[in-house]
């Protein structure tokens, strides 16, 4: 493999540490000019989503939501750009309504677009509009839910996901959901694990992959048939709930790949990529046999001739690297693409003239995305800072993508790529403009130091609103979770971090050992050791910000992590005093119990093993935070929610008994209805505000507060 030297950063310490400790300070604005971006404003930015690109490449369709804190009520409308005329183009393609929700839009022909919508009918079906005179026609009348369209006129299909119970149609299955409801008894039993996920109880009914021909004369969209669920035939267990899927160039056949269901479910990762008739008539060929790992992301080629797919190839292991393996589909045989490169792309997609490749990988920061020229193994990166995803290809030499930064959330831009193999980035649509123009973002610097390991770690630093280097400001230490993910150069709709800038604290964040975006040596590290070079990474990094950053207020640090983050906050309270206060959102307490109970096993058994197995058992006690709850002293806010199942809310009982018990100050922020996350933006902003109150008055600083 060849790496091409353009874009290639990775920058010393040395140099750096000058900046981001003597930061700019034309990087800072005229003080009285510019607004505290504030949580009220964050919950009603505009959100992009499902950007598509028309057949002719003029036009592209987006779907937006937007929240209302007035009327406490949001909704999701599709917006037209066309990208011939730029933003002053743009228009709402469907109106803005409250409770209605616009989405997944997908062209049928460069006039008219499908998407799914409720507009009156039983359930979440398929209407089609017009470019042209915005005439909405409903096509579908389900009274089950659909989602997540795909279009093929080759194929003269469309796709979508409907969850259904084995052997029943759409509407079947939502008169049995029915009937389950109105038993006498709620009570369900199960027989195997896996019995959650995420948020929700798995019961007996999975979304599976339908596809319902459709006919199409000059934008006149009719179905011709009833939907056919593509995997109903697999011969294996049942139960297959396709992820990506798109179909063949010819419209054929129809790719996807879809986790292996049974009894190991809970304990293993193996994901097939199947390849299936159009039609459904015959059974999924699953191509990629020869692996018991995770596999995702597949795409077929434009000529036609190859596949390609991401395929990890340990068994039970989530964060292993992601092989990039092109599939001959006359042959069937593989081939591992880019063999030597440590990192581990997460998405892949086909150039028109099917010779490279556009992977997504986390490069240190950035999501960034790379072009791999299939033939020689070259990889260039086409994109500067911030985090990038491939939306299309817009002609030979450019290319639709999204964008987001810590400054931003995600708007579309365009890549244009010069005869130099330079690239240039330009923004396309503005639809938060008019509010962040007016706002303070601290912008992105970064330094590095040597970690555990003596293993080079960075780190990420936002100033306060009206930063003045002569003053002190309270440090906002924030860990994140994963413990195989990163923090990066990207907008976040959870953890913010210019939301506690905004707030007048300084926020630190360190991609410590275990982050998936400094190659897989990098990830790998963590397993077995949870508490130990993440640990010492986030004491070394504070160590290097307090000794050089003058404006640093060594005495007033607080520690904020959620998920990996609490667990890592529950540790460091069992073994630092440093910290003024600390925020726990889920964390884990005892790795031992949170292993009986989580949903997914596979991640607990590959990081740290099978309790019951003795030698394990140490590897758990070394890393369980519950062991050190004598020494905790430091003062520390809970927060879960009911609907957390990764980590039961059980751990944060604990965590919080803890420090009640031993009289150190606590607080625990219970949601009845939130899950591993904080999502209806009313709880947003109890959520913010509460931390921010904790914090503050822990650090002595004035911060916004809910009224409400
Ligand atoms: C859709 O189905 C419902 C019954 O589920 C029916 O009342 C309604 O008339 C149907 N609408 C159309 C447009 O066929
Ligand atoms: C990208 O980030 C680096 C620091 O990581 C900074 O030096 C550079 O100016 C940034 N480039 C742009 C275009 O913002
Ligand atoms: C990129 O921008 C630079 C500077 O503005 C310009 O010289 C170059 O021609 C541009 N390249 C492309 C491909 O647009
Ligand atoms: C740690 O790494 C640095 C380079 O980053 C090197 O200069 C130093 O010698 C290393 N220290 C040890 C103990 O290996």
């Amino acid at each position: 493999m060849k790496f091409s030297s353009l874009f290639m950063l990775p920058s010393l310490a040395s140099t750096v540490l000058a900046d981001v400790f003597n930061p700019d300070p034309s990087s800072f604005p005229d003080w009285s000019k510019v607004s505290k971006f504030d949580p009220e404003i964050y919950v009603q930015l505009k959100r992009m989503s499902s950007p598509a690109l028309s057949p002719n490449r003029k036009n592209v369709v987006y779907s937006q939501y937007q929240y209302n804190i007035g009327d406490d009520a949001s909704g999701t409308n599709l917006r037209l750009v066309d990208l011939t005329k730029g933003f002053d183009s743009v228009m709402d393609l469907t109106d803005y309504i409250y409770k209605q929700g616009d989405s997944s839009p997908v062209w049928i022909d460069d006039s008219t677009i499908a998407f799914t919508a409720v507009r009156g009918s039983p359930a979440s079906n398929i209407f089609t509009i017009s470019t042209v005179d915005q005439k909405i026609t409903q096509l579908t009348n389900f009274t089950n839910d659909v989602s997540g369209l795909v279009y093929s006129k080759e194929a003269g299909r469309i796709a979508f996901i409907s969850k259904v119970y084995q052997g029943m149609s759409l509407d079947q299955s939502a008169d049995e959901r029915q009937r389950i409801a109105d038993l006498p008894s709620s009570g369900v039993v199960f027989h195997k694990l896996f019995v959650r996920h995420w948020d929700e109880w798995i019961y007996q009914d999975r979304n599976q992959l339908f596809t319902i021909p459709v006919s199409n004369n000059n934008g006149v969209v009719k179905t011709t048939g009833d939907p056919v669920n593509i995997v109903a035939s697999y011969t294996g267990e049942w139960g297959l709930e396709p992820d990506t899927y798109e179909f063949s160039p010819d419209g054929k056949n129809i790719l996807y790949s879809a986790k292996i269901e049974g009894r190991e479910e809970a304990w293993q990762t193996d994901a097939g990529v199947f390849w299936s008739p159009a039609d459904g008539s015959s059974a999924p060929v699953r191509l990629n046999s020869n692996f018991k790992g995770a596999a995702s992301s597949p795409a077929c080629s434009p000529d036609g001739s190859s596949i390609v797919w991401l395929q990890m190839a340990t068994p039970g292991y989530e964060s292993d690297q992601n092989q990039v393996i092109l599939y001959n589909i006359k042959s069937g045989s593989q081939t591992r693409l880019i063999p030597d490169f440590t990192r581990s792309p997460s998405s892949v997609s086909f150039s028109d003239d099917s010779a490279s490749l556009i992977l997504g990988i986390n490069y240190n920061i950035d999501e960034a995305l790379f072009k791999l020229d299939i033939s020689s193994g070259t990889l260039t990166r086409m994109s500067g800072n911030g985090s990038f995803g491939f939306v299309s290809q817009v002609s030979e030499d450019s290319y639709l993508v999204t964008v987001n930064t810590l400054q931003y959330p995600t708007s579309l831009f365009m890549i244009s790529c010069g005869s130099d193999q330079s690239y240039n980035t330009s923004q396309i649509t503005f639809e938060n403009k008019d509010v962040l123009d007016r706002l303070w973002f601290s912008p992105t610097y970064n330094f590095w130091f040597n970690g555990a390991l003596n293993d080079s770690v960075q780190a990420m630093v936002l100033y306060p609103y009206g930063f003045d280097p002569e003053c002190t400001y309270p440090v906002f230490y924030l860990i994140h979770g994963g413990p195989q993910s990163s923090w990066n150069d990207g907008w976040s709709w959870r953890w913010n971090p210019n939301l506690y800038a905004n707030q007048g604290f300084l926020v630190v964040i360190v991609n410590f050992h275990g982050g998936d975006a400094y190659g897989q040596a990098f990830t790998d590290s963590i397993r077995h050791n949870w508490g130990t070079y993440p640990y010492e990474d986030l004491m070394t990094g504070l160590d290097v910000l307090l000794s050089n950053a003058p404006f640093a207020d060594a005495d007033n640090v607080v520690a904020v992590g959620a998920s990996y983050g609490g667990y890592m906050i529950n540790w460091m309270n069992g073994h630092t005093n440093r910290f003024k206060a600390m925020v726990n959102h889920d964390g884990g307490f005892s790795l031992i119990s949170k292993y009986y109970a989580s949903d997914e096993l596979y991640f607990n058994e590959h990081d740290m093993g099978i309790p019951w197995i003795p030698s394990d058992r140490q590897i758990y006690e070394k890393n369980n935070p519950e062991r050190f709850t004598a020494d905790w002293k430091t003062p520390t806010f809970f927060i879960h929610s009911h609907y957390d199942f990764r980590v039961p809310i059980s751990e944060s009982l604990s965590a919080f008994t803890t420090l009640q018990r031993q009289g150190v100050d606590s607080k625990l922020l219970y949601f009845p209805d939130e899950s591993h996350w904080i999502s209806r933006p009313p709880n947003v902003l109890k959520w913010v505000s509460e931390i921010l109150e904790w914090v503050g008055s822990y650090t002595d600083t004035d911060v916004w507060s809910y009224t409400s």
